[in-house]
This record gives C-alpha cells, sequence and structure tokens, in this order.
C-alpha cells in the first residue's frame, strides 16, 4: 500500500493485524512512540488526514491512500510547530517521552476546545510533570499569548562563576535543556530508537503459578518454529543468584535471584526466553512451551507470611545472603530504640493518640516501559544500550553474573522515558545479556505495558503502626513506629527501603524516647523496589497522620505542632543511624521557611470555591529526606577543553527528566563563562568516565553535579596557568575570556593552551582536568505540603481546591527545572493518595495491568501547585544546591489524608482514598 506520511510518499506492506505505530517505526518514525497497546496513553499519536489518533489501535491497512502526520512533520522544514515551541518555553516536558504525541494532539485545538481543555487531552498522558506547564503551552499557543515568565522568585547567586561571556547559561537560570528541540519533534532517540541490523526479538513465558517449582520444561515444539534461533530456561542460566535492585554496595540487596530459575514465586515471573527473528515467531514459540509445575502453596498477606507455618519462600537464604530470617519469609527486621522503655514513657504522657495506616501496591507508570538492546561489538565486547538510571553499577552485575572482566562489558543509557527509582533495577539487561552472549547476535528485549505493571517493580505496600505520646502543650514524650513491609517475591531493595522509610520519618521529630519495630517480609505478590521517596512517603502517611490527629486532640494548630516539635539545625539528625558517624550534617536548614511559606499560603487562599453541599477541610504534612544515598555515591566527571574553545563535559548520570544534564551543563556554563552551544555533555556511558553510581536518590546534582564543579573549576585553573606560563605572567592576572585568556602580555588562544598542556593532561580532544565526588556526608531537606479539599459525601468525590508545597532545595539551580520536579512528585502523590493501586487477585494475579485498568493521573486530575522556596544555601551541594527530585512526593498523601480527616470529622486509614473509602467514611459521619 502507499501512503503519505509528512508530506512525503511512503510504499510499505503492512502484515496481517499489524498497527500502524509498528509500521511506522518498523520503517525508522520513531517519534511515534510506545507506551501500550491500547490507546491508552497517546506516546503513539499521530494525525490521520489531520485528526489526531493513537496509532496503536489504527490498523496499518487503513491508512492506504491518507495523509499522516508525526511530531516531526507538524512544522515545515526545521520550524516548530507552535505547540511545540510553547512545549519547550513552558518546560512542558521532563523526560520527554510523552512529548511528540502530546504535541501531535495537542496541534490539532483550536480556540474553542480551551474551554475543554482537560478532556480534549485526557488520552494522553504525562507521568512526568503534573500537567501544568503543558496545559499552559497549549493554551499560549493556541491563544497565541505571550510566553510565561519560567523564572521562579529566587536570588541567584553562583560563586566561581566568570560574568562574561554569552546568553547566560548558567546556574541559577531556568535554561532549557539542549535536546528540547529534538524531543518534541520525537527526534531525541530512547532505547528503541535506535536501529540495529539483524535484531533478534526476545519474548517470555510467565509463570501463571505463585510459587511453583519447575518439574520439566519440553521446549522442542518451540525450538522448531521458523525464525526461533535459541530458547532459554533455568537450565541455561548462571547458578550465581543476585538481586535485580542495584546500589553502589552490591551487598546492600540480598543474593535471592537467578536469572531464571527453577522455582517461581509470583504470577508473571519468567521461565523461558525466546529469541526469535520476528516478534511473531518468538510469541509462537512461547506458547508452545510446555511446563510442568509442582505447584506449593503461596502466601500473599505479610502477616501470614512471617507466621508459623507459612510457606517460605527462600528457605535456603541466609544472614550471608543478606536475607535476615528466611524461616519467618523476613528479608531485613529493625528492632530499635533509645530513651528507655516506650510503652512506660506513652502510659505516663498526657496525652497519647495510635493509629495503622496501610498503603497500597502502586506502579512507576513511566511511559516507555523497562527494555534493553544487546550486541556484540567489533572488539568482542558485550554492549547493552538500556533504559536504566545506574549503566555502571549494571554492567558491574552483569559481570559478576556471567563472569565477566568489566572492560569487556559496555552498558549505555541514551535519554531515559521516566523512571522514578524504577530503572535503579536490571529487568531487561540480564535476559538480553545472556542472549547475547549465546547466540552472538543482537537482542532486544522491551517490556509491554503488561509486563511493565506484572514483572516490574511496584512501590512496597506498608502497615503503618505509630503512637504518639505528648504533653498537654503539643511536646512530644515519645514516638512508636511499628513498619510491615511487603516485598513481594524477592528482596530488590526491601533492606534499604525499610531502613529509610523509619529514619528521616520519625528523626524529623524530637522525642525523648523512640521505638521502631520494622520487618520486610517476603510474599507470593509482584516484587516491590525503589520508588520515589524510598519508602518514606508510607510510613510519613502514617507519622504525619498521626501528628494531625494530636494536633487535633490538643486544639493546636497542625503548624504549630511541627514548630514545637520538629527537629532543629544541630541536633543529632537521624534516629537510626548505624552508618560512619558524621555522614549526615547539617549544610543548612530550611523546615522553619517551609512551614511558614505554606502555612501563609493556605492563609491566603486562591479563591476556588467548593460546590454546593461538598464539605470542605485543610491538612497539611512535613517531610525530611537525606540528600543522597547513605555509605557513598561516587560519581567521576572530566572536563576538557578544546582547541577550538569548546568544552566537552562527561559525567555518568542518567537523564530521564530529572534535569540532571541542564543543570550539569549550566554548571560548565558557569565556570567558564559561555553560552550552552559551546559545551557538549557526554554521559550515562561505561566508557565515558570511570564510575557514577547512577542516577538515583536525587543525587544528579549533589554528587555528579558536585564533581563536575570541580572538574570543571580544576580545567579553568588551569588554564589559566598554562597561559600565564606562555606569557610568564602572574595566574592572578587573568582572566577567561571569548576567545581565550586575557593576560597583561595579551591574549593566549585557546589552541595555544592546549598545545601547552603536558603529556599527562591531555586527552584525545584537548586539555581534560578531573573531578570525583564520593557523597559521603549527606545534607538534609524538607518538605511542606498543605491543601485545601472538597468532600463530597453523597459520592466519595475529593476535589483539590488548593495544593502548595513549599520545598528546601538550597540553591535552585534551574527554577523552571525544580519547579517541574515538584509538580510532578506531587501528581504522583495526588495519584497515589486517590486513586492508584495495582489489584492483585486471590491467585496473585495483577487485575489491571494497563492504563485503561490502572489510573494514572489525567490533565484533569490535577489542579496547579503553588510552589515555594525556602531561602537556604546548603554547606555541601554544589553552589548551595540540595537535591528536590523524589521528596516532593513524600507529604502529598498525608496532607490529603488529614485534610479528608478534618473535612469529615473521620480519619481515613487505608491509602488511596479512593471514592468508595472515603464514601463510607462520610457514612460514618
Ligand atoms: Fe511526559 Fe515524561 S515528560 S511522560
Amino acid at each position: 500500500m502507499r501512503f503519505e506520511i509528512d508530506g512525503a510518499s511512503l510504499e510499505a506492506e503492512p502484515r496481517p493485524g499489524q498497527c500502524l505505530r509498528t509500521l511506522l517505526r518498523e520503517h525508522g518514525r520513531t517519534e511515534v512512540k510506545k507506551g501500550c497497546d491500547a490507546g491508552d496513553c497517546g506516546a503513539c499519536a499521530v494525525l490521520l488526514d489531520g485528526e489526531p489518533v493513537h496509532s496503536c489501535i489504527v490498523p496499518a491497512p487503513r491508512v492506504e491512500g491518507r495523509r499522516v502526520t508525526t511530531a516531526a512533520g507538524l512544522a515545515p522544514g526545521d520550524e516548530l510547530h507552535p505547540v511545540q515551541e510553547a512545549l519547550i518555553e513552558h518546560f512542558g516536558f521532563q523526560c520527554g517521552f510523552c512529548t511528540p504525541g502530546m504535541s501531535v494532539t495537542a496541534s490539532a485545538l483550536g480556540p474553542d476546545d480551551l474551554p475543554d481543555l482537560d478532556r480534549r487531552m485526557k488520552g494522553s498522558l504525562c507521568r512526568c510533570t503534573g500537567y501544568r506547564p503543558i496545559r499552559e503551552a497549549i493554551m499560549g499557543a493556541v491563544r497565541e499569548t505571550t510566553k510565561r515568565d519560567a523564572e521562579a522568585p529566587v536570588s541567584a547567586r553562583a560563586p566561581g562563576v566568570c560574568d562574561h561571556g554569552a546568553a547566560y547559561s548558567g546556574v541559577g537560570a531556568s535554561v532549557s535543556p539542549e535536546p528540547a528541540r529534538r524531543v518534541v519533534q520525537g527526534q531525541e532517540p530512547f532505547t528503541f530508537d535506535v536501529a540495529q541490523p539483524g535484531t533478534l526479538v526476545l519474548r517470555v513465558v510467565g509463570s501463571p503459578h505463585a510459587h511453583a517449582r519447575i518439574r520439566s520444561i519440553d521446549t522442542t515444539a518451540a525450538r522448531a518454529v521458523a525464525g526461533v534461533v535459541a530458547v532459554f530456561t533455568h537450565e541455561d542460566a548462571p547458578a550465581t543468584r543476585y538481586s535485580t535492585g542495584r546500589h553502589e554496595h552490591r551487598t546492600d540487596d540480598p543474593d535471592d535471584t537467578r536469572l531464571l530459575d527453577d522455582v517461581v514465586r509470583h504470577v508473571g515471573q519468567r521461565v523461558a526466553a525466546v529469541v526469535a527473528e520476528t516478534a511473531a515467531a518468538a510469541e509462537e514459540a512461547c506458547r508452545l512451551i510446555t511446563i510442568d509445575y509442582e505447584v506449593r502453596p503461596a502466601v500473599f498477606e505479610p502477616e501470614a507470611a512471617r507466621s508459623p507455618g507459612a510457606p517460605l519462600l527462600h528457605p535456603d537464604r541466609t544472614p550471608a545472603d543478606r536475607v535476615a530470617d528466611a524461616g519467618r519469609n523476613v528479608v531485613a527486621a529493625l528492632h530499635a530504640g533509645y530513651g528507655g522503655d516506650v510503652d512506660a514513657a506513652l502510659a505516663a504522657s498526657a496525652v497519647t493518640v495510635s493509629g495503622t495506616w496501610q498503603t497500597a501496591r502502586v506502579s512507576h507508570a513511566q511511559l516507555e516501559t523497562h527494555g534493553a538492546v544487546g550486541w556484540m561489538d567489533d572488539e568482542g565486547r558485550l554492549v547493552i544500550r538500556s533504559s536504566t538510571q545506574v549503566p555502571f553499577l549494571t554492567r558491574d552485575e552483569l559481570c559478576h553474573v556471567f563472569d565477566l572482566p568489566r572492560e569487556k562489558v559496555r552498558v549505555y543509557a541514551p535519554r531515559v522515558g521516566g523512571g522514578f527509582g524504577g530503572k535503579q533495577e536490571i529487568f531487561t539487561e540480564d535476559l538480553v545479556a545472556l542472549a547475547v552472549l549465546r547466540t552472538g547476535r543482537p537482542v532486544a528485549y522491551e517490556f509491554s505495558r503488561t509486563d511493565q505493571f506484572q514483572r516490574a517493580a511496584v512501590r512496597h505496600p506498608m502497615r503503618v503502626t505509630v503512637t504518639l505520646g505528648a504533653t498537654r502543650e503539643g511536646e512530644l514524650t515519645a514516638i512508636k513506629l511499628e513498619v510491615l513491609s511487603d516485598t513481594g517475591a524477592y528482596g530488590n531493595h526491601a533492606i534499604g527501603v525499610m531502613f529509610h522509610s523509619c529514619s528521616e520519618s520519625i528523626s524529623l521529630y524530637r522525642a525523648p524516647v523512640k521505638r521502631v519495630d520494622a520487618e520486610a517480609v517476603y510474599t507470593n505478590n509482584v516484587p516491590s523496589g525503589a520508588f520515589r521517596g524510598y519508602g518514606l512517603g508510607q510510613v510519613q502517611l502514617g507519622v504525619e497522620s498521626a501528628m494531625d490527629e494530636l494536633a487535633l486532640r490538643l486544639g493546636i494548630d497542625p503548624f504549630d505542632l511541627r514548630r514545637i516539635n520538629a527537629v532543629r539545625e544541630g541536633e543529632a539528625p537521624l534516629a537510626w543511624h548505624d552508618e560512619p558517624e558524621h555522614d549526615v550534617i547539617w549544610g543548612s536548614y530550611g523546615l522553619d521557611q517551609c512551614l511558614d511559606l505554606a502555612q501563609d499560603a493556605l492563609r491566603r487562599g486562591n479563591g476556588s470555591v467548593a460546590p454546593e453541599g461538598w464539605l470542605v477541610g485543610e491538612g497539611m504534612a512535613s517531610t525530611m529526606i537525606a540528600t543522597m544515598a547513605p555509605r557513598g555515591h561516587i560519581a567521576h566527571t572530566t572536563a576538557t577543553l578544546r582547541p577550538d574553545g569548546t568544552y566537552a563535559v562527561r559525567t555518568g548520570t542518567a537523564e530521564f527528566g530529572n534535569g540532571t544534564t541542564t543543570v550539569q551543563r549550566q554548571i560548565a556554563a558557569s565556570v567558564f563563562g559561555v553560552g550552552g552551544e559551546r559545551i557538549t555533555l557526554a554521559h550515562a556511558d561505561t566508557d565515558v568516565v570511570a564510575h557514577d553510581t547512577g542516577a538515583f536518590a536525587s543525587a544528579g546534582t549533589t554528587v555528579a553535579g558536585k564533581a563536575l564543579y570541580a572538574a570543571c573549576l580544576a580545567l579553568r585553573e588551569r588554564m589559566l596557568q598554562l597561559a600565564a606560563a606562555r606569557r610568564d605572567v602572574s595566574a592572578a592576572d587573568c582572566a577567561l575570556v571569548d576567545d581565550g585568556v586575557q593576560t597583561p602580555a595579551g591574549i593566549v588562544t585557546f589552541a595555544e593552551i592546549v598545545a601547552a598542556a603536558s603529556a599527562d593532561e591531555r586527552a584525545s580532544d584537548g586539555l581534560v582536568a578531573r573531578g570525583e565526588e564520593f557523597g559521603d556526608v549527606r545534607s538534609l531537606a524538607f518538605n511542606v505540603h498543605a491543601v485545601r479539599v472538597a468532600v463530597d459525601p453523597e459520592t466519595g468525590s475529593v476535589r483539590i481546591l488548593q495544593q502548595i508545597q513549599a520545598a528546601d532545595a538550597g540553591f535552585v539551580m534551574n527554577p523552571a527545572q525544580c519547579i517541574g520536579q515538584i509538580e510532578g512528585g506531587v501528581a504522583q502523590g495526588v495519584g497515589s493518595a486517590l486513586y492508584e493501586e495495582v489489584m492483585v487477585d486471590e491467585r496473585g494475579a495483577v487485575e489491571n495491568p494497563m492504563f485503561r485498568l490502572y489510573r494514572v493521573p489525567q490533565m484533569a486530575d490535577i489542579p496547579d501547585t503553588e510552589v515555594y522556596f525556602a531561602d537556604t544555601d546548603d554547606d555541601l551541594g554544589p553552589f548551595g544546591a540540595k537535591s528536590m527530585s523524589e521528596s516532593p512526593y513524600n507529604p502529598v498523601a498525608p496532607a490529603i489524608g488529614n485534610a479528608i480527616a478534618r473535612a469529615l470529622g473521620s480519619r481515613p486509614y487505608e491509602q488511596p482514598f479512593s471514592r468508595d473509602r472515603v464514601w463510607r467514611l462520610a457514612q460514618q459521619r
């Protein structure tokens, strides 16, 4: 058939049943993204004869003779469509995976659509932004109004910054991401957007049972399918056990996972893998694999799982494998306290409050699913291109599993379509590596959206019991915390999440007596893993709700109750800290400002009015977070001056919408006093720098950024020295200028400086300096969230009338991006507070493995967030910055829960606070 695409004619032969999206991508039109297969997310949107459609549900043969327009063809030549221009101007994307489809759908809107914009865009999901900048971009583009000033009300300050150069691209400015034009047109490649000739397709057979031993697998028929190249089972897999969860220290996670195992522990666990020339052949072969299971009893409730007589998931694991008590299914346990007998202290308290909160299983729902492509390069090295937050840690673990030296493996990440902690795991790279090493052929393994729900990690569901004792004046006398965390079938991140969740959550408040009893327990559920907030969101739901209950009981304003009890600067920062002394210090303190900013904004209101008959309540919550992971977070960076006066900077961190690469470029721009056009950045590639722990724990600015700052300062210093020596003057009298170094004896050009460098300090492309950071000291940051909600007692509907977040981010490196991180974290918090839940049936199977059934926030669901920054300046971070990516999520659900409680006079204890649950609460009034 023949059709027109972006003004050109294309001849194609669709396969039976093929959708338009797949056909377009197979013809290299990778600006059409794949986020689902059901028309739910909009990432694949194209215009068909001018009308927006989701190409994944359009049969390819239907476009014969018709006109298809993609994000790359919305405007002629190099031009952008006004919507695309506006998306850039308004910082309307983070990871950018939704953005081409979003551009296409929005391009079809006219002024008459604006009053109903939220509904018109409801088929276009964005998991990163919280929608405000997208909404404003579309409104602005369609109305042709002037752009919104993206600058936030912060004062830029940049010590060590040159004050000359091109248009300011340095720290403190809302600089757009360098690939913005390519992102909005869909031209910035993600993992599966680069063709690899001859790539085999990998498909997986999943277990139908929650717990079973595999007696036998017959792959004869599968191997006979035309196009099948190999079939792998547990008999082909290395015996080495490891964890899919990745940390700087591999011993932070239990060695409880085999690449393919002869025991399955959750529904959907991979049992066998087929690689074939085509997806159809691989899928047919999967259907022909016969597996004989010996079904075992399963356990899905964590309390039952740790009780005597429960089926044991990993009976052979020991504390040497980092499994605390396999005989009780307990991966990790924390039983600690100080100040004496907590029950006695509570009994002696004038007032006590207590409650038990239950959180849900939540999906990261990144628009780009997990996936990796692997091949052998010309030097016989295994190369993996992956949608990962941790390329170095992935490489190291692949070397461990396959017993390969590091120099024989390269892992790199192109732009990643959303992470949120979920890609701090190895879910596809291990199978791809096995298949590549065995076949010698390139292999691709891309999760479907259903795979993403069944095989990727979810947020740890937790049962959190909090008991607080206090004086009548509101001073806490005791805090007792009991936590039961469901890690699911494997212990990836179980230990870290549990310890972290019990740390900053109660260290935020002073009390003479504290006690924590926490356990993370195996069950036959889909595994839990790292997720934005890393457990704090769950435990802080309990702590902050209990604090609200205490405020109500005592008649004290909830902001004031925090002021009375919050840890002060200089006091011991973390309660259960068994790490090296001085690991956490007060680099700055902004909680007091955050409380004032949020309270003032709530008092001012925003004019939103509740519908008639709805009940209104206000709620708030405060949270604290350490600014990076404990026990070290390593970054190596380099900065290179090229003879032409451009700079090449290299870092290890991945870009998945966190804005890290933009901030890193800003750091270099600040130090060298140049515009961004003179800086190139290579990142997230194990071939580029020595080592990098990865982009998690919000470390891209505070660790890699700090290392890069050091490299840039060292390079600038060396440039001045070399120029000074060249003219026999003092370096103190020299300064960087546009075309070289200005000395009292004239300009020394960049080429002269590079030529003067010694062999030791020369890289292939110029004069190089190195920076490194080991992240062995952490600071603390705060977030205060406040909301006013309306609740319909007749239906249980909750509407957010006003939401505010005040953040203690230190010096704000890129205000528009930092606001975006906060808005995005808030949106995810709203989703998990009100409706997001991965449902599991009585067999342990996920019941809602698609966006249509698992609801992530749509544009209409997320009202604007008022964002305020404390004016703080951190001693540790580069330029005084603190991390601010995962923490904005944490206080949202407790603030909403507290607002619902105050509206109804009845408190929700089960998250999400869904309509049915809130309705039941309303009936109890
Ligand atoms: Fe929309 Fe990431 S920017 S999904």
